[in-house]
């Protein structure tokens, strides 16, 4: 029997990854921990939250003697490390709680596999963690995992810093550890400050989209069950002490995704071909903005045969649709009626 703990499960990727390990390994115990913060969800895995290889903790990575505790108590076989702040313009104005969460927080996690993993055999520590480590492109040219890290936000430096954690541990003690590096994710379940979902909320509803800067900014887009199944991939069959880039191939100026999707929205909400083009408004500028990030996953794909299977255009109308079906849930995070169901 595998027990495998899994961090911030409650919130976007973290509950596609819960969903995915509780329904395709029912031989496995899934821990969920999460301290819910706003950005987590129960109401992410309601589908699964009754399966018997199901078990939720409330709890704060930032405590230490609480995640030694866990380790004892339940005896984790594997962990795979989600839980963190994952919104840029939150640690512009707060650096700290991503200090706490993302550098503390992923250190008492492998201190607490450090003092109970005696025999670090058939063990796994696996760090999720960001392409923004890597800092930022210009008009060509890829991330690869030997890109030597330049991270310009607070996020992205709490990122770096933790992924540093994870190697000086492996280096240091001897844990297995394990860090996958990743663009961005779309998809259902995704908090709605992040563009495509803040946009389609938007359009929806009719409120002005915030266009940071020009809009010529680029990112990689990956649909987030795709980021789950090489998560998968990485746990079980990736080689310890290595890291793997995790990407999309599918590169786009935000101004001409937020066009894609107002071309989209306009058509499935029966309006005027471009009617909400009209909401697009260029506000200032994300301070110390990324302007481009895309990723090179050959070693992912030579070595372990992955690629993702959702094309953009598929996974992109999939997202809006499941936004769209799904309004209440968007309400109810919009509304705060979604922090009611914390126990
Ligand atoms: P999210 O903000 O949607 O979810 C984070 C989860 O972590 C939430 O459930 C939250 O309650 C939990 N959490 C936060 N602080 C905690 C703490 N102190 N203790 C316990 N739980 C805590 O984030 P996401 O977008 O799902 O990202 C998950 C991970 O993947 C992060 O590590 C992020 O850096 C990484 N990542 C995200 C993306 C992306 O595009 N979203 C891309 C690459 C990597
Ligand atoms: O690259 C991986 C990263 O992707 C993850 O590590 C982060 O956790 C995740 O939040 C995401 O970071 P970004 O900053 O790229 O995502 P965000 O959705 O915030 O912004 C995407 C782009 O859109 C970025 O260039 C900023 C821009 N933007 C964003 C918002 C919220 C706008 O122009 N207006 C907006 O209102």
């Amino acid at each position: 029997m595998k027990k495998i703990l899994i961090t911030g499960g409650a919130g976007f990727i973290g509950s596609h990854v819960i969903r995915l390990f509780v329904n395709k390994y029912p031989h496995y115990e899934i821990y969920n921990l999460d301290k819910l913060t706003y950005a987590g969800n129960l109401e992410n895995l309601q589908d699964i939250e009754n399966k018997p290889n199901y078990h939720f903790i409330k709890a704060d990575i930032v405590e230490g003697e609480k995640m030694l505790a866990l380790f004892k108590e339940h005896q984790f076989d594997g962990v795979i490390h989600l839980a963190a702040e994952s919104h840029v313009d939150r640690s512009i104005e707060n650096p700290m709680e991503f200090i706490y969460t993302n550098v503390v927080g992923t250190v008492n996690l492998l201190n607490a596999a450090r003092a109970i993993w005696k025999e670090p055999d058939g063990k796994r520590f696996y760090h999720i963690s960001t392409d923004e480590v890597y800092g930022s492109l210009g008009e060509t040219g890829a991330f690869q995992e030997t890109t030597p890290y330049d991270p310009h936000s607070p996020y992205s430096a709490a990122k770096a810093s933790s992924d540093h954690f994870v190697r000086a541990y492996h280096d240091t003690f001897k844990i297995p550890t394990i860090i996958s590096n990743c663009s961005n994710n779309y998809g259902p379940n995704q908090f709605p400050e992040k563009l495509i979902p803040l946009f389609i909320h938007n359009i929806k509803n009719k409120i002005a989209l915030p266009v940071y800067g020009q809009g010529v900014n680029v990112r990689d887009w990956l649909y987030v069950e795709d980021h789950a199944a090489a998560i998968d991939l990485i746990f079980h069959q990736g080689k310890t002490g290595e890291t793997y880039n995790i990407g999309g191939n599918n590169e786009w100026k935000n101004i001409d995704l937020i066009k894609k999707l107002i071309e989209i929205m306009d058509n499935k909400l029966g309006r005027a071909a471009g009617e909400s083009l009209e909401l697009i408004t260029y506000v200032t500028d994300r301070a110390g903005h990324d302007l481009r990030y895309a990723i090179d996953a050959t070693k992912l794909k030579t070595e372990l045969g992955w690629e993702p299977k959702i094309k953009f255009t598929e996974g992109f109308d999939k997202t809006v649709d499941w936004y769209l079906a799904n309004e209440l849930w968007l309400q109810r995070i919009v509304s705060g009626e979604y922090r009611k169901t914390i126990c």
